[in-house]
């Protein structure tokens, strides 16, 4: 699809909480020579992925003018009024750059903060001891949903821990228990390696400039990642879960959980994946946790969970993890 004056408009108004994004949108959107740019990016959504690129520029130039405007680089940026001229230069001056690292990299946005859905969705369940298999991990923060620290009100749970998360409740209370993850292996068609600088800071890149808790936040993040033994598997889940899956000990119990990955999944291949969890289902017992927009409008995402027999909705929860609401505590 063709990036339009339209088109960022909408994406203005959607997709960016960022200003400083809304106004980079406005003045792609009135410069021909930057839509031309932006339609050179090969990868999905464009505006996304430019202003990552753009981002991931910077930050290994920070002393470049540019650097000045964005909250993520500069202790006081200067104002926005007076970036136009900047960031129109920095794009056409770095375009094979920008073009280049859009045919190489995606939109992967790993947020621990997520867990704070994933991890009652999983309490949810009746398995305490349980291998963990995460499908479109990215990086894999996820999988070390029970190294980070929980904390609502009365409630609190896990360890002591760098990224401490909080999601504001809404509805019935979670029922945290003990949990033991036995292995943790992640699933994804690009996986982003948190041992590798550059992919740690496309993943920072990704993060918007003003959202300075949620690059902390996953600074903490990659460096507990970093620090345990997490599979990452490449290649499309419906080729490499079958594998997964019959790789583990039999009869040992495994929770399979994917959040914000299926919308980039066909209807028949969502499918696809359920029949793999049934056919696994034969040589253990199979928790299923779902994170998905629905695609029935709505706020936030809906939570649920297949114990092993069927679908139950939990609840829904903030797509970066914000709030979470449950319907009944689990
Ligand atoms: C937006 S990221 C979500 C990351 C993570 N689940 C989270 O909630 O923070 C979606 C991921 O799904 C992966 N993905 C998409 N289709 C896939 C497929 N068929 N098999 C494996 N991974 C896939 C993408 O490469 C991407 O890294």
């Amino acid at each position: 699809m063709e990036v339009t004056l339209q088109y960022l408009a909408e994406w203005s108004t959607h997709t960016t909480s960022s200003p400083l994004y809304s106004h980079f949108a406005g003045v792609i959107a009135g410069d021909e020579a930057l839509l031309r740019v932006i339609n050179r990016i090969e990868h999905r959504p464009p505006p996304n992925v430019l202003l990552a690129g753009v981002h991931y520029l910077l930050m290994r130039n920070p002393d470049h003018p540019l650097a000045g405007f964005y909250p993520s680089l500069s202790e006081r940026p200067r104002p926005v009024e007076e970036v136009d001229e900047v960031f129109t230069g920095f794009v056409l001056e770095h375009e094979e750059e920008l073009v280049a690292l859009g045919r190489e990299r995606h939109t992967q946005t790993n947020e621990a903060r997520r867990c704070t859905a994933l991890l009652p969705a999983i309490w949810a369940g009746e398995h305490q001891s349980f291998h963990l298999v995460d499908i479109g991990t990215s990086a894999g923060l996820n999988l070390a949903l029970d190294r980070y620290h929980y904390r609502r009100d009365e409630i609190e749970w896990g360890p002591e821990s760098p990224v401490r998360l909080h999601a504001a409740l809404r509805g019935a209370e979670p029922a945290p228990r003990t949990i033991e993850v036995l292995s943790r292996t992640g699933l994804d068609l690009h996986p982003v390696d948190t041992g590798d600088p550059e992919d740690r800071a496309w993943l920072e890149a990704l993060v918007w400039p003003e959202a300075s808790e949620r690059r902390r936040r996953l600074r903490n993040a990659v460096e507990i990642a970093a620090g345990l033994t997490i599979e990452l598997v490449a290649g499309n889940a419906l080729e490499t879960l079958p594998r997964v899956l019959d790789g583990l000990p039999a009869g040992e119990p495994a929770v399979v959980m994917n959040s914000f990955a299926f919308n980039q999944l066909s209807p028949e291949q969502r499918t696809g994946v359920e029949e793999i969890v049934h056919g696994g289902r034969a040589r253990r017992p199979v928790q299923r946790v779902w994170l998905e927009f629905s695609g029935l409008g709505g706020e936030g995402a809906e939570l649920r969970t297949d114990p092993g027999a069927r679908w139950v909705t939990l609840g829904r929860a903030h797509h970066h993890g914000e709030w979470l609401e449950l319907y009944a505590r689990p």
